[in-house]
């Protein structure tokens, strides 16, 4: 039949939505119309606080004339140029301003569409390095436990989250993980980074010995692991990482896709902590999640390892359709200008402690057993209704809403990723509804 243009009016039967629990959704939605700066606006008209950023990816805030102007300017300049064996000057442009932006030693730039292909294309191209230098048997990949590396087939493989593991079927092979780094019995409520369990970065000593370094092509962790409910690396850790990576010959990985761009007050998380690994994946705060886009930065000695035989010749046989289209490239100048002239990194830096002690002050609250932050970062973890996990982290999520405040969470924990242009006076709302939420809680 022809399309005929009708549909019916609030059907929300077609839209299959992304980790969503779609009929509880569909019963009783909640539906965003407009945002602006620290908020967005409900269908009902409601005014609610990002306490997320969106999802970690609004760092400027919503609506900002310079990133809407630059992707409108765009569109109507060059909608769209081919990625492969053609370029504009944009893509390059914006490479630059990442390089100049990222760590010493991050050199080169390639460009994805999100944070899922940004790991992809980092695990792609660390067994490929590899081989490119000789060493081919080096194909093993390592990543941790509870670790977030997106939804694809090596995102999950090497991620360590069960859910979004067990029903995919076998997933990658030659993959080992090392443990994850929590531990609240000698942990809990600590500000910042936590003191015990740098230790668990020797268990890659162990995973050497079980496989063979020859074996190994990289390691993948998230500096601070978000999605699996913030958990911040034991003091010492990933210098640890670092140390037993390098001694090896192996990768070292950094997912930065939710640290990235500011979150921790810093350009990166690699600059907070005074680690550069070889790779850096990232989206999200790239173009302020306006325009789908990711990147995956390169030391050069990675990138110069391709670099050889006929000139004429392709090196790396990867790419996307959409690496570095002009409107995400455009979108992501505008978006780094902003965080740049509006100084938003040194901002979070200087908002943290206040965030912190505010965050902090929720621990005598009813159901909290741990709170955890860092840089612009907060996590709230309830004990679980017994038989019904996430129940009550989720009636919290709903009652938030309600009171005009967006949290996420995921399990029983409640995270939180505020834009980085949020005030004392957000701060305080914030943490004072959830004081109220978690006070009304069964
Ligand atoms: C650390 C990390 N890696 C990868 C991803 C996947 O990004 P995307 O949803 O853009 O594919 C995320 C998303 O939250 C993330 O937090």
């Amino acid at each position: 039949m022809a399309y005929s243009g009708s549909t019916a009016p609030n059907d929300l039967s077609a839209f299959w939505m992304p980790f969503t629990a779609n009929r509880q959704f569909k019963s009783k939605p909640r539906m965003l119309v407009a945002a602006e700066g620290m908020h967005y606006t409900t269908a009902d008209g409601r005014q609610v606080l990002d306490g997320t950023a969106g999802l970690w990816c609004c760092n400027a805030g919503h609506k900002r004339s310079k990133i809407s102007e630059a992707v409108k300017a765009q569109v109507d300049e060059l909608d769209y140029a081919p990625a492969f064996q053609m370029g504009h000057p944009k893509a390059f442009e914006l490479a630059s301003k990442v390089r100049d932006m990222a760590p010493k030693g991050m050199e080169h730039v390639f460009f994805t569409n999100s944070g899922s292909e940004s790991v992809e294309t980092a695990l792609k191209l660390a067994i490929a390095y590899h081989k490119a230098r000789g060493d081919a048997g080096r194909t093993r990949l390592i990543g941790r436990e509870r670790g977030y590396h997106g939804v694809n087939f090596g995102g999950i493989s090497v991620g360590g989250i069960v859910n979004n593991r067990k029903h995919f079927g076998t997933l990658l092979t030659g993959v080992d993980h090392l443990p994850h780094t929590h531990l609240p019995e000698q942990n809990a409520f600590t500000r910042g980074e936590p003191e015990h369990g740098a230790y668990l970065a020797d268990e890659l000593e162990d995973i050497v010995a079980l496989h063979g370094a020859e074996t190994i092509a990289a390691v993948i962790v998230e500096p601070v692991a978000g999605s699996t409910g913030v958990l911040i690396p034991p003091k010492g850790y990933l210098q640890k990482l670092r140390e037993i990576t390098k001694k090896h010959g192996i990768l070292l990985i950094f997912d930065e896709v939710i640290t990235g761009f500011g979150r921790l007050g810093a350009p990166f998380a690699a600059d907070y902590f005074g680690v550069t690994p070889d790779l850096i994946t990232t989206a999200k705060g790239l173009t302020n999640g306006v325009i789908p886009m990711g990147a995956v930065l390169t030391s050069s000695e990675v990138h110069d390892a391709f670099m050889n035989g006929p000139e004429n010749m392709i090196e790396l046989f990867h790419g996307y359709t959409y690496s570095g289209s002009p409107i995400a490239a455009a979108c992501g100048i505008a978006t780094l200008d902003t965080y740049r002239e509006e100084g938003l990194f040194e901002r979070a830096a200087e908002l943290s402690s206040y965030w912190q002690e505010g965050l902090h002050a929720l621990k005598d609250l009813p159901h909290v057993i741990d709170i955890r932050n860092l840089g612009l970062i907060g996590a709230v973890e309830l004990e679980s209704i017994p038989g019904k996990p996430t129940a009550r982290a989720f009636q919290a999520f709903l009652d938030a809403y309600e009171k005009g405040v967006l949290i996420r969470t995921t399990g029983d924990i409640i995270a939180m990723s505020p834009p980085l242009i949020i005030e004392k006076s957000h701060i305080d709302q914030l943490f004072g509804t959830l004081a109220d939420v978690l006070k009304s809680l069964d």
